[in-house]
C-alpha cells in the first residue's frame, strides 16, 4: 500500500520489439489498473545489461520501450513510467537484499540456467543476482500487485520468499506481493508453431507480430500462419492449435466471441479467416503505430515524462530504503 491504494509494479526490457503476445496478454490491459491502484512501470536497463549491449541501442531502446508504453495507453499522469537507474535506490537494496539471499536458491533459478547456457561467454555474476534486483525493485514500492508472465513467476516467488525472510528477521518491513499472471486464453502462442509461446526473440520471422510492423508485413505473417489440414474455423486448442491461436488473436483485436468468430466463417476457407485476423491486427495497431510515431519525434516530452516519473518513484524507494537500513543497524 503507498497511501490509501495498492500497489502495481511492473518491469520492462528496454527492448523496442514488443509483440502483439505481449501487447495483447499484457500492456493493452494495464491500462486499466490505474482507477483502482498506483502504477508503477519500469523500463529495467539495470537488468538489461547482464546480457552485453551495445550503448548506442541501450540508450534507443530506452526511449523506445517508454514511448510504446505511452503509446499502447499507459498515461504518464496516470502511472509512474521511469527508467530503473534513475532511481539509485533500486542498486541499493539489491546490495543489500543479495545479503538476506542464498546462493542456492539462486542457483535453481530456471532463467538463469537458461541464460548461462545461452550466453556462455559472459555468465556474470548480474545475471546470477538478476532475480535480487527485481525483488528490489518490486519491494522498494511496497508493491501488492506484479502483472508478470509465467516464466517469471520463479523470480516473483523467491522475491516473496526473500520479503518474508527480511520481516521475520526484524519486523514487517515489506508488503508481500502477489503475483498476477494474465488470465489464459490471453496467452498468445507463435504463428509458425503454435505449441510454443509467440517470442520476441524467435528467429523465424514469421512466427511473431511486432507492435510495430508494418500493415503489408502483418498480412504476410498471417497469411503464412500454420494451420492445419481440416477446413473449419472452431475453437479447439488441443486438436487446432494454430486455427485456435488465430482465433484468439481475432477475438482480442475485435471483441468477438469464439462461437461469433465460428459462425462469421462458417463456409469459408482459412484463406479468407486469415486475411481477416491480420486486417483487424494492422487496424487495431495503426493508432498506436502513429502514436509511437509522434512520441518517438518528440525526444523532449519523453525526457519529461521519465523525470517526472523518476521523482515520484525516488520519493517512494527512498522511503522504503531508508526503513531497510534503520532495521538493519545501519547509522543514518
Ligand atoms: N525480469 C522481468 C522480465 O524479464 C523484468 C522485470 C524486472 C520485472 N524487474 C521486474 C518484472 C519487476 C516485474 C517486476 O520480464
Amino acid at each position: 500500500m503507498l497511501g490509501d491504494k495498492k500497489v502495481v509494479f511492473s518491469g520492462v526490457q528496454p527492448s523496442g520489439n514488443l509483440t502483439i503476445g505481449n501487447y495483447l496478454g499484457a500492456i493493452k490491459n494495464f491500462g486499466a489498473f490505474s482507477e483502482e491502484y498506483k502504477c508503477f512501470y519500469c523500463v529495467v536497463d539495470l537488468h538489461a545489461i547482464t546480457v552485453r549491449q551495445v550503448p548506442a541501442d541501450l540508450r534507443r531502446r530506452t526511449y523506445e520501450t517508454l514511448a510504446l508504453y505511452i503509446a499502447c495507453g499507459l498515461d504518464p499522469e496516470k502511472n509512474t513510467l521511469f527508467v530503473q537507474s534513475h532511481v539509485p535506490a533500486h542498486a541499493e537494496l539489491s546490495w543489500l537484499l543479495n545479503c538476506y539471499t542464498m546462493f542456492g536458491e539462486l542457483s535453481r533459478m530456471t532463467q538463469f540456467k537458461d541464460k548461462s547456457a545461452k550466453h556462455a561467454d559472459n555468465i556474470n555474476a548480474g545475471l546470477f543476482t538478476y532475480p535480487v534486483l527485481m525483488a528490489a525493485d518490486i519491494l522498494l514500492y511496497q508493491t501488492d500487485l506484479v502483472p508478470v508472465g509465467v516464466d517469471q513467476k520463479q523470480h516473483l516467488e523467491l522475491a516473496r520468499d526473500i520479503a518474508g525472510r527480511f520481516n521475520q528477521a526484524y519486523s514487517p518491513t515489506f508488503v508481500v506481493p502477489e503475483g498476477y499472471i494474465a488470465p489464459t486464453g490471453m496467452k498468445i502462442m507463435s504463428l509458425a508453431n503454435p505449441e510454443s509461446k509467440m517470442s520476441k526473440s524467435d528467429v523465424n520471422q514469421n512466427a511473431v507480430v511486432y507492435i510495430l510492423d508494418p500493415k503489408d508485413a502483418i498480412l504476410k505473417k498471417f497469411k503464412s500462419a500454420v494451420t492445419d489440414s481440416d477446413t473449419a474455423v472452431r475453437y479447439a486448442p488441443a486438436e487446432k492449435p494454430g486455427v485456435s491461436n488465430l482465433m484468439t488473436i481475432y477475438r482480442c483485436f475485435t471483441g468477438k466471441d469464439y462461437d461469433a468468430i465460428e459462425k462469421e466463417f462458417e463456409g469459408r476457407g482459412y484463406g479468407d479467416f486469415k486475411l481477416a485476423c491480420g486486417e483487424a491486427c494492422a487496424d487495431a495497431l495503426a493508432p498506436v503505430q502513429s502514436e509511437y510515431a509522434r512520441l518517438m519525434a518528440d525526444k523532449a516530452y519523453l525526457e519529461e515524462v521519465m523525470k517526472k516519473g523518476a521523482e515520484e518513484a525516488n520519493y517512494c524507494a527512498r522511503k522504503t530504503l531508508s526503513k531497510v537500513k534503520k532495521k538493519i543497524g545501519f547509522v543514518i
